[in-house]
C-alpha cells in the first residue's frame, strides 16, 4: 500500500537538474560523446558520492555535469527525472539549471536551455506535471560573467522563469551579485538565492534586503537569528529545506536535529525538497518519509507541507487554488496522526 507521503499531490521546488545524474546515466552519456569518467565502474562512481562538505559535493557535481553535451542528452537527463516525479505524484516542479557550467566548457546556451526546455514540455503533455526553469548563477564566478549569462537568458525568457543564485556559498555572498539582481528584478524575472545553507545568517539577510528574493533556498542558518525569523514568518517568505542535502553535506549531523519542524511550529512558510537526488541517495518521497521518521511528523505535518510546496511555488493564484482544493478534498487528515 502506497503511504500518505507518496500519495499526496505535492511539488518539488528546489531540485538541480545536473543533481539528478544518476551514475548508470553519467556512464550512458560518457559513452555516447566519447568522454571518459575518471572512475572504473558505475559502482565505483556512487561509492564517490560521499562528501564531507558543500564544496567536495561540488567538485564531483561540475566535473560529472561534463559528460552532458548535446541537446539530446539534456533532454533525456530531465525525461528521467520526469518519469520519476510522476511516480512520487509530484504534480509541479520548479528545476534549477546552471548553464554556465556547461557553456564555461564550450556548449551553447542553446543546446543546455532548449533541451531541459523540451523535456519539460513533454512532461507536461505525457504526465500532466507543469514546472517552471530557473536559472542559476554560479556564485564562485564574477559578477560580469553573471551579466553575461544574463545577456543570453534574456534572449530566452519564453523558457526561463526565475533566476538563483547556487554553487560554493562561503566568499560568496549575495552582495557579490546585487548589480546583476538588479537587472534581473527589471527583466521582471522570479528571484530565489541558496543562502544560510553553509553561510552564515547575514547571506540570508541580504538575499531579502538586497537581491529581494522571493524564496531562500536551505536558510538553515536563520535558526541563529529570532529577528530573522520574525520577519520570515511576518513576510511569510518560503525557506524550501533539504533535509537529506543537509545530512549528506553534513550541514547538519542528524535528521532528528533537523530545524523544519520547529520552523513550523513556529509559523514559518517551510517546504521539503531533495536538492540533488542522486548524488544525496534520496527522492523527494525519501526527503520528507526520512524526515518525518526522525521529528515524529504528525499527518497535520506533512499535509501543511505539501500546501506550503503550493503556496511557496510560483504558479498562478488560480492553479494554487484548484491544486491546494484537491490536496484538501482529497487528503485533509482528520485526526492527528503520526505516519
Ligand atoms: N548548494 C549550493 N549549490 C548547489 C547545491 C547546493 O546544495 N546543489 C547544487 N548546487
Ligand atoms: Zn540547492
Amino acid at each position: 500500500m502506497k503511504s500518505y507521503i507518496e500519495l499526496i499531490p505535492k511539488a518539488e521546488l528546489h531540485l538541480h537538474i545536473e543533481g539528478t545524474l544518476e551514475p548508470e546515466l553519467a556512464f550512458r552519456f560518457a559513452e555516447r560523446n566519447g568522454i571518459k569518467l575518471p572512475y572504473a565502474s558505475v559502482d565505483a562512481l556512487r561509492e564517490a558520492y560521499n562528501f564531507k562538505n558543500l564544496q567536495e559535493f561540488l567538485d564531483l557535481y561540475h566535473a560529472c555535469s561534463q559528460v552532458l553535451v548535446q541537446e539530446q542528452d539534456f533532454y533525456d537527463l530531465t525525461w528521467e527525472y520526469l518519469k520519476k516525479l510522476h511516480e512520487q505524484n509530484v504534480c509541479h516542479v520548479e528545476i534549477f539549471y546552471d548553464s554556465q557550467s556547461h557553456t564555461d566548457r564550450g556548449l551553447a546556451f542553446e543546446t543546455v536551455t532548449n533541451g531541459i526546455h523540451r523535456a519539460l514540455v513533454d512532461g507536461e503533455k505525457e504526465f500532466g506535471i507543469s514546472s517552471y526553469l530557473i536559472l542559476c548563477f554560479l556564485r564562485h564566478l564574477s559578477e560580469e560573467a553573471a551579466m553575461a549569462t544574463l545577456d543570453q537568458a534574456v534572449q530566452h525568457k519564453d523558457k526561463i522563469h526565475g533566476i538563483g543564485l547556487a554553487s560554493s556559498e562561503i566568499g560568496h555572498p549575495p552582495s557579490k551579485f546585487e548589480r546583476a539582481f538588479d537587472r534581473v528584478r527589471a527583466e521582471g524575472w522570479h528571484i530565489v538565492a541558496h543562502a544560510g545553507e553553509e553561510g552564515p545568517k547575514e547571506y540570508i539577510w541580504e538575499a531579502i534586503d538586497l537581491l529581494k528574493v522571493e524564496r531562500i533556498d536551505h536558510g538553515n542558518r536563520s535558526m541563529d537569528d529570532p529577528e530573522l525569523l520574525k520577519l520570515l514568518v511576518e513576510r511569510q517568505i518560503p525557506l524550501t529545506l533539504c533535509p537529506i542535502s543537509n545530512l549528506e553535506l553534513c550541514v547538519i549531523n542528524d535528521i532528528a536535529d533537523h530545524p523544519v519542524k520547529k520552523m513550523l511550529d513556529m509559523g514559518i512558510m517551510a517546504t521539503i525538497h531533495s536538492d540533488d537526488p542522486a548524488y544525496f541517495k534520496g527522492s523527494l518521497v525519501d526527503n520528507y518519509s526520512r524526515t518525518a521518521k526522525a521529528l515524529d511528523l504528525s499527518k497535520a505535518d506533512i499535509y501543511r507541507l505539501a500546501q506550503n510546496s503550493f503556496k511557496a511555488s510560483f504558479l498562478p493564484e488560480a492553479r494554487k487554488m484548484e491544486l491546494l482544493e484537491e490536496l484538501a478534498t482529497q487528503y485533509q487528515p482528520r485526526a492527528d496522526k503520526t505516519c
